[in-house]
């Protein structure tokens, strides 16, 4: 059941603490050091990555790129249906990572039987033990966030970032102690900024707003399409999201007084350049929601604030984006959507 929540996309959301515990359980050992995820143990680091992805899995995808380039792996991310082998390099050096909350979806799965036939190890990176992309997959990685009803990704998001920090780790066998120990404390601030949201009354107060747009730079930019795609899903308003400093080459034209703005603003993401772009906004008279750590002055040039702890900078986008999912979904519960079940919509999407 859902447990007292109106919606199982709610209780999803609450659940986010306990998924990420359930995701770190017994892979990280801080006592010998070592971060030692399932079947990968013995996998020899590869040559370079390519993620294969659909929607919010892909937002997670481009999110493990980055952690694998600051360790330095060549990665890329495709979305899924624009994967092709012929066009890339994918021979016997290549790691393909399919991430799939459902590990059933087409387009993910012909991407993965292509990277196969082209002479790649293959990853699946899901929820759903037995699944198809867990079957087909040389190597599998469970992000254990546990049974996932509604339509729209939540907790499968956050556990799929999880477990995408731990591959990095293990891939590149880097111990690192600073995302080791945030991680850690990664549960108990997820549950304090659930339990602090003032989203409610964000929400409220943008309810008739024609558009929705969302910015963030670095790991933030993920956060920053995850935060619109939410939008789009549940509300069926329009909303946008983009890498910060992109807003001026062309999107600027779209934002008014009835556009508020969400910025994500964490350390570690060059967040005065994204001050700057808050500014650029706020000039033409657009309503700014500011998610932030406190790490620069935003909140001068915001409407609202929402906080978020300060962590690791790999992490701090977490905590942001459970900030805008909840007010996605305020502003779905007020406008009386289907928010467990959205119109066009299907849990697993098994056409290509
Ligand atoms: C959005 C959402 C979809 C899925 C996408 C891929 O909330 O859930 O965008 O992320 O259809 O699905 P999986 O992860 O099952 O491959």
């Amino acid at each position: 059941g859902k447990s007292g929540y109106d919606h199982y996309m709610l209780k999803e959301i609450h659940e986010q603490p306990t998924a990420v515990r359930q995701c770190l359980s017994e892979r990280v050992s801080g006592l010998e050091r070592t971060i030692d995820v399932d079947s990968i143990a013995d996998l020899e680091p590869p040559a370079r990555v390519q993620f294969v992805a659909c929607g919010t899995s892909y937002h997670a995808a481009l999110y493990g790129t980055r952690l694998l380039r600051e360790r330095g792996v060549t990665a890329q991310a495709f979305l899924a249906s624009e994967y092709d082998a012929d066009s890339v390099p994918v021979d016997e050096e290549t790691l393909v990572v399919g991430v799939t909350q459902s590990g059933e979806t087409a387009d993910t799965m012909t991407a993965l039987r292509d990277a196969t036939s082209a002479g790649a190890t293959t990853l699946a990176v899901t929820n759903v033990v037995g699944s198809s992309a867990a079957r087909m997959c040389d190597h599998v990685v469970y992000v254990r966030a546990g049974p996932e009803i509604g339509v729209a990704a939540t907790k499968t998001f956050v556990s799929q970032q999880i477990a995408l920090a731990l591959v990095a780790c293990e891939l590149t066998g880097t111990y690192d102690d600073d995302l080791v120990e945030a991680l850690r404390a990664l549960p108990d601030q997820l549950q304090a900024v659930l339990d602090e949201s003032a989203t409610r009354d964000v929400a409220e107060e943008y309810l008739e707003s024609d558009a929705y747009f969302f910015i963030g730079r670095g790991y933030n930019a993920p956060v920053a399409l995850e935060g619109a795609l939410k939008m789009k899903e549940i509300t069926y308003k329009h909303a946008e999201g983009f890498a910060a400093g992109e807003l001026k080459h062309g999107p600027l034209a779209l934002v008014t007084d009835r556009t508020p703005v969400f910025a994500i603003v964490t350390g570690g993401a060059n967040p005065r350049k994204t001050v700057g772009n808050v500014k650029e906004v706020e000039t033409r008279g657009a309503p700014v929601v500011a998610v932030t750590d406190g790490c620069v002055d935003v909140e001068r040039y915001a409407d609202h604030v929402l906080p978020v702890p300060e962590s690791h900078p790999a992490l701090t986008p977490i905590l942001a984006n459970v900030q805008l999912q909840l007010v996605s979904y305020w502003v779905a519960n007020r406008l009386g959507r289907s928010i467990d079940k959205p119109r066009n919509l299907a849990k697993s999407v098994t056409v290509e």
